[in-house]
């Protein structure tokens, strides 16, 4: 009760914003998923989780291929195909708490200068690096299941050829991306974290929304965003050779993925949409991106490792001032600011609110159909 009570409280601020902002129908849109998400926890202590969903999905007699630049997505998709059973050496034994090649580098973990954690022993440190990453690479498992859904429900329900034939390609990416991380974590780090509040809740609201680009807009730009620059930056700083191998992978299929969404929207947001709808839909990103600004406070790995020794609120202060959360918060933030703006979403109207939460610096940054795969293996 008391974390239900804590995870609410942490909350206030995005609902307190969104009246403030008169956001009344993103708030209305969210109140049902933070109610599920935050109070009845339904993402948690259950085998599985049913969610009823109201969409129209939208057949096309016309087969008209109008959008070529989707259309060459789609190709690159067909040919970068990838089979995580057979091109993944998963008969590499791996060490979870070998310092020799750490999963990732003490200098990221959020305690790493707190007297608690400088007095543990090199083994204890061992266990924190499993524990972290596996916290990490859970949440990524839960988000890439939310888009495999996702990416389903897009492919029905997008009005244009060429988006659903690309988005039969992602379903079949992200089906292996479950796959992939679900290996990783029960074979290798034999460790898996339930999903966390705040992720639950965008994957809820996303679903359950009636409006295509809604979908696109939460998954595709918002979280796919986040966990590319998550994937990259975790991808430079890894010494494990099968995480690296993985992520390389994964991070080549995302690129696509959020291309796509930019180019959807993009041509959406331009030439279907009143000006008001734009600016509700302005709204529901900033909203959006403020809880998953909040999702990286690992609370599940804290409940574990440190609520005996610290409170969460000693906790997510020492968090939000570490290195790793402004480093994590510079990479996952540059890959989704730059597509709010080319697809529209960051007009006058709302930059101070962006600049009020330490996001607005990444609106120049380069957009997702600006970079190559490349650019997003090597961080750039
Ligand atoms: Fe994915
Ligand atoms: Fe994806």
């Amino acid at each position: 009760m008391t974390s239900i009570l804590e995870s609410l409280a942490g909350s206030g601020p995005l609902l307190r914003n969104a009246v403030q902002n008169r956001n009344f129908k993103v708030l209305a849109s969210m109140l049902g998923p933070a109610f599920r998400g935050l109070v009845q926890q339904r993402g948690r202590n259950e085998a599985s989780t049913p969610l009823r969903l109201d969409y129209s999905a939208q057949f096309d007699w016309r087969y008209r291929r109008s959008e070529p630049e989707m259309a060459r997505l789609y190709e690159a998709a067909k040919a970068s195909q990838w089979n995580a059973t057979a091109d993944l050496d998963w008969s590499a034994s791996v060490d979870p708490e070998s310092a020799e090649h750490p999963l990732i580098p003490d200098a990221i973990i959020p305690l790493v200068h707190h007297p608690a954690f400088v007095r543990l022993t090199p083994r204890e440190k061992g266990r924190q690096r499993r524990g972290l990453m596996a916290w990490m690479l859970s949440q990524f498992l839960h988000g890439e299941q939310g888009a495999l859904f996702a990416a389903a429900q897009v492919t029905e329900a997008v009005p244009w050829l060429d988006a659903k034939l690309f988005g039969s390609t992602q379903v079949v990416d992200e089906g292996r991306h479950v796959e992939t991380f679900h290996t990783y974590l029960t074979q290798k780090l034999e460790k898996l974290y339930e999903i966390n509040d705040n992720l639950y809740v965008v994957i809820d609201a996303l679903m359950t929304d009636g409006r295509w680009d809604l979908k696109f807009l939460g998954m595709q730009i918002m979280i796919e965003g986040l966990a590319l620059g998550a994937f990259g930056f975790l991808r430079s700083h890894t010494s494990e050779p099968l995480l690296k191998q993985m992520l390389t992978f994964v991070i080549t299929d995302e690129a696509r993925h959020v291309h796509y969404g930019v180019l959807a929207l993009q041509k959406f947001y331009a030439t279907q949409v009143s000006e008001k709808e734009r600016r509700e839909r302005e709204d529901w990103a900033f909203e959006v991106a403020y809880l998953l600004r909040n999702r990286f406070l690992a609370h599940e790995y804290y409940e574990e490792h440190w609520a005996h020794a610290l409170s969460r609120a000693e906790w997510d202060r020492i968090v939000l001032q570490s290195e790793m959360m402004a480093i994590f918060r510079r990479t996952m933030f540059k890959r989704i600011v730059p597509n709010l703006k080319r697809i529209g979403l960051l007009s006058d109207r709302v930059r101070s609110r962006y600049e009020d939460i330490g996001l607005l610096e990444f609106e120049h940054c380069r957009a997702a159909p600006d970079l190559t795969a490349q650019d997003l293996l090597e961080d750039r």
